[in-house]
């Protein structure tokens, strides 16, 4: 049987670069995503077998970057100043790449949104946030619902506040509207990500990513059995 084919969008970023160092030792082929030629090489290094130059603003660019994948891991981000014509990548830009992977036959799709995106009830602190962020957050939404009614098999990651640290696969995981809040290092963002597409118990659902998180209800957490891709 081939390897499956990997998309990794977003690979030059935080969430991103962890994804591609732990895929590389696995038996898969990678993909990586960027708007700048001038990361290929510090892309390869870390393990992409492909660097795809494209922006997703472009659905040509989304298109080819999905074409002959299996699953896609989309960790794309902007800033508020990361505006495109009035948009953000983490809208209009993501739901490109949906479109193209549902059009491709990909068969799963992960998207790293954040805690407080959607209409879910969410903790204080989250909604204070996302009234800084809130166009952000609100293009998340839109690309959240486009994956949800997409012909794809999806698993969608809402993190809390990211860090640098380590992977320490502590994390738990909750349904929305569990109100978690706190800190989740990228490492274990990313091992999520990449365990998502084999984890059955993840297929079709939404969940709140945190690490020890604050003021959490017991009963609320989540035991998801994740598995580590194919023969990790
Ligand atoms: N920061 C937080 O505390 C926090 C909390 C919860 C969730 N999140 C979300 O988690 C995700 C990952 O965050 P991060 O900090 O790890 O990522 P990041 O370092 O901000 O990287 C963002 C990536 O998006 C890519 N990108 C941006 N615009 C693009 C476009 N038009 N076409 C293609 N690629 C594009 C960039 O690639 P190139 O520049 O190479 O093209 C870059 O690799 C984001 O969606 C973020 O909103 C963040």
């Amino acid at each position: 049987m081939p390897n499956t084919r990997v998309l990794v969008a977003g690979a030059s970023g935080g969430t991103g670069r962890a994804v591609l160092r732990l895929l590389a030792p696995r038996p898969v082929t990678v993909r990586a995503l960027t708007r700048s030629a001038s990361k290929t090489d510090r892309l390869e290094s870390l393990g992409a077998d492909e660097v795809l130059v494209g922006d997703l603003f472009d659905p040509d660019d989304a298109k080819n970057a999905a074409t002959d994948v299996d699953v896609v891991l989309s960790a794309v981000g902007s800033t508020l100043r990361d505006l495109h014509g009035g948009e953000f990548v983490d809208g209009v830009g993501a739901q490109n790449l949906v479109s193209a992977a549902a059009a491709a036959d990909v068969r799963a799709f992960v998207m790293e949104s954040a805690l407080g995106v959607g209409d879910d009830p969410a903790s204080l602190l989250a909604t204070a946030f996302d009234a800084v962020i809130g166009p952000i957050q609100r293009a998340k939404a839109d690309t959240e619902a486009a994956l949800r009614a997409a012909d794809l098999e999806h698993t969608i990651l809402r993190p809390g506040v990211l860090t640098d640290g380590p992977r320490t696969d502590t994390v738990q995981v909750a349904e929305p509207g569990a109100k978690l809040w706190g800190t989740v290092s990228r490492a274990d963002v990313a091992r999520l990500m990449a365990a998502a597409p084999w984890t059955p118990t993840a297929t079709d659902r939404t969940f709140e990513v945190v690490d020890n998180p604050l003021l959490r209800r017991r009963e609320d957490l989540l035991t998801i059995d994740w598995v580590d891709g194919p023969d990790s």
